[in-house]
């Protein structure tokens, strides 16, 4: 069934468990979460960005995720909208039937510029007063995702150059936390900790100085009933970057966020951990191994096979990691 977030991440705070979000833009991306899901009978959280509705085009994508419900009816499914850059975007979003989303007013709206605290609150606010009328689940965000180990926003304005932030401003304040969730009423609160978004988040394995785990904590303690979402958690396996070099792909060295981080994350309180890169990666890895290896197949299923195997074991092993295991 669709549920909303509030109802799967109100079950996994009473239980102790996180629950990963990934990002879904075709058929076998749906088909991998699902599959991954119902083998270790985990609930599931998909959500579609505005480039997946962009690339997927409304109806195709609100149909996958409506076929997930049908073909797996004992699983609960969120269905959210992720950073929605405008209460625009989570109007239509929640118009197709979407059961969860995300009011990203870290960022104005051409989502470039970092926006003040005031708009921030005012436009999540807005979204949060529609969206409970008729019980949608409400996210935003609160601080500027970015590297500790480069001091840099994960945008493409001012802020996205290398040393052009300060560690105050990279991570989420404990008390401005506070003050947005009671401003805001929202359900979930993304939080900047030091991860970033992509494959290319640090140089090297990081630690704890420029991993915030911490904080996780601090933050926590201030607004206890409010569901922490970690951003830009993809671990970026090593042996994924490997199979995409070793078969024509052409990635430079980088590292992700530890899985083992995470869990200390899922400890201190975080409940979401948003997951897209893992998979990209897991999926371009097996298409390029197939076609490598079997250079006279031409039939897409042959090679979209194993990459939603790739993707579902992926998901199998974060829902393991994450404690979802038979909380469906
Ligand atoms: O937060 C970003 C997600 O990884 C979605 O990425 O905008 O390329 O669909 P996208
Ligand atoms: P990754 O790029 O680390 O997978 O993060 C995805 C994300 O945060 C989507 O909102
Ligand atoms: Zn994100």
């Amino acid at each position: 069934p669709l549920v909303s977030m509030r109802q799967l991440l109100d079950h996994a705070a009473e239980n102790g468990y996180g629950l990963p979000a990934f990002n879904v833009n075709n058929m076998e991306q749906v088909w991998a979460i699902m599959e991954a899901a119902n083998e270790v009978n985990a609930p599931v959280i998909m959500q579609a960005s505005a480039g997946a509705r962009k690339y997927a085009g409304e109806p195709f994508l609100r149909h996958q995720i409506l076929a997930a419900l049908e073909a797996y009816p004992h699983i609960p499914v969120v269905m959210h909208q992720d950073h929605g850059q405008s209460p625009a975007v989570c109007m239509a979003a929640i118009r197709s039937g979407f059961s969860s989303v995300m009011m990203d007013g870290s960022l104005e709206e051409d989502g470039k510029s970092v926006a003040s605290f005031e708009y921030n609150v005012a436009v999540t606010k807005k979204v949060t007063e529609l969206a409970h009328a008729i019980g949608v689940s409400v996210e935003g965000e609160l601080g500027v995702l970015g590297s500790l180990e480069t001091m840099k926003g994960d945008k493409e304005d001012g802020h996205g150059a290398e040393g052009t932030m300060t560690r105050d401003q990279l991570l989420t304040d404990p008390d401005q936390a506070a003050d947005f969730v009671k401003q805001t009423n929202c359900d979930a609160l993304a939080i900047a900790i030091g991860t970033s978004h992509g494959a290319y988040k640090f140089t090297k394995k990081p630690t704890g100085d420029i991993l915030a785990i911490d904080r996780i904590a601090e933050i926590h303690a201030r607004i206890p009933n409010t569901h922490l979402v970690m951003h830009g958690s993809s671990s970026v396996p090593q042996e994924l970057l490997e199979e995409i070099r070793q078969f024509g792909g052409d990635m430079k060295e980088t590292y992700g966020v530890p899985v083992e981080e995470i869990v200390k994350g899922i400890k201190h309180g975080v409940r979401k951990v948003n997951i897209d890169t893992d998979i990209r990666l897991a999926m371009t890895g097996a298409v390029r191994r197939y076609l490598v290896e079997n250079p006279a197949k031409f039939d897409p299923r042959d090679f979209l096979k194993p990459a939603r195997e790739a993707a579902k074991k992926i998901c199998v092993a974060r829902y393991q990691a994450f404690g979802c295991e038979g909380q469906a």
